[in-house]
């Protein structure tokens, strides 16, 4: 029987924010920080070579991950794919089951999940439903307790409106390889836009609750009806994170105290009454927000930026967007991004093996 890696706080699943204690948080971004200087330290492109895959090759044993990705998704999907790779994992990915498995026969997200019970060690699953990863994680857990199969871990690759844990991960990670020796301490975080439907911008306040001691301030900016759920702000209460909201006329000079701006896309797709055209205008980052940075302030996106032309405007500028092409430090939504891999990385190897896929090479 496969025994897992650690056990995060009594469950073996990564579904939300919550689940997670401090020194889990920690541990999961210094062990991420520790892949990512490994990756971007290697001489051989692309990223993935041949001296960091022999890591996983070198196991005796392996794992099996099955990617189940209901919805679509484009960085977490490959992030996961690679970073799995890279531990030497077998890797499979079921794409939009609901076209081509049994899920298009009519088969429940119950019954495929206890199928892959018996195949896999662990199930990165997206979902189109809020409480998706829950559920299949319930039917994991009633298996095994009946011990009809062994451990299986399911990790919420982001689930309706409900979270995205995994890039809270790397959000956190981001802000931690940004702002070394200060982390979340003192920082203030502005939040433009949609906040209602955003299952990263709902993670990556869960995370904050954790760390309510460390004097986070959290500024929203929001259409009218587009807040934060009210559990979530009761919960931003409960632990100790400032939180304030301003009219968007006061964006210009929110931007100018914050330490991180966090941008993120209007969820077009799963809203029943989106926020209009003209609304979005007033959430947009200008090119000239830039000078009204802090010093050492930035501006995070978990991507994808709207940039279709038939449906204007984009949240970022495009010119910032060049910018953050070119490495510009202000702007890191794509080192963001590629951070994926290695916090992915790191949490499968804590996981599935006991986090020491970065221990020196065994003689
Ligand atoms: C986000 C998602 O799917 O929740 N992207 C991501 O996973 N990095 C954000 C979004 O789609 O707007």
């Amino acid at each position: 029987m496969a025994k897992q890696g650690i056990q995060w706080e009594e469950s073996p699943h990564v579904l939300k924010m919550q689940q997670f204690s401090v020194a889990t948080l920690i541990r999961i971004t210094k062990h991420a920080n520790v892949f990512a200087n490994a990756l971007q330290n290697e001489e051989e492109l692309p990223r993935l070579s041949t001296p960091l895959r022999r890591i996983g090759k070198r196991r005796s044993i392996s794992r099996r991950i099955r990617l189940l990705f209901y919805a679509a998704s484009t960085r977490t999907e490959c992030t996961f794919y690679d970073a799995a790779t890279l531990l030497g994992c077998d890797v499979h990915i079921v794409k939009d089951p609901k076209a081509f498995s049994s899920a298009a026969k009519g088969e429940s997200l119950e019954s495929a999940i206890a199928h892959y019970a018996y195949q896999c060690d662990g199930i990165v699953m997206r979902h189109n439903d809020e409480g998706s990863s829950e559920k299949a994680a319930k039917v994991i857990d009633a298996m095994v307790a009946r011990g009809g199969c062994r451990s299986v871990s399911v990790i919420n690759a982001g689930d309706g409106k409900g979270q995205h844990p995994t890039q809270a991960l790397v959000d956190l990670t981001m802000i931690a390889r940004k702002r070394p020796g200060q982390f979340l301490q003192d920082i203030t975080i502005l939040f433009p836009g949609d906040l209602l439907n955003s299952r990263v911008v709902n993670s990556l306040l869960y995370a904050f609750g954790k760390f309510g001691t460390q004097n986070i301030k959290v500024i929203f900016c929001c259409p009218q009806g587009f807040a934060p759920k009210p559990d979530l702000l009761l919960y931003l209460q409960k632990y100790a994170v400032t939180y304030d909201f301003v009219d968007p006329t006061e964006l210009p000079s929110a931007i100018s105290c914050a330490d991180v701006i966090y941008m993120t896309r209007v969820q077009r797709e799963s809203n029943e009454a989106p926020i209009t055209r003209e609304q979005r205008e007033l959430y947009v980052f200008r090119t000239e927000y830039l000078s009204r940075l802090k010093p050492k302030a930035f501006v995070m996106h978990p991507l994808p930026i709207n940039e279709d032309s038939n449906d204007p405007p984009a949240e970022i500028a495009p010119e910032l967007i060049s910018l953050a092409i070119g490495g510009d430090p202000r702007c890191v939504w794509f080192q963001q991004s590629h951070l994926g891999v290695a916090v992915r990385a790191a949490l499968l190897d804590l996981i599935f093996f006991h986090g020491d896929s970065m221990a020196a090479p065994k003689k």
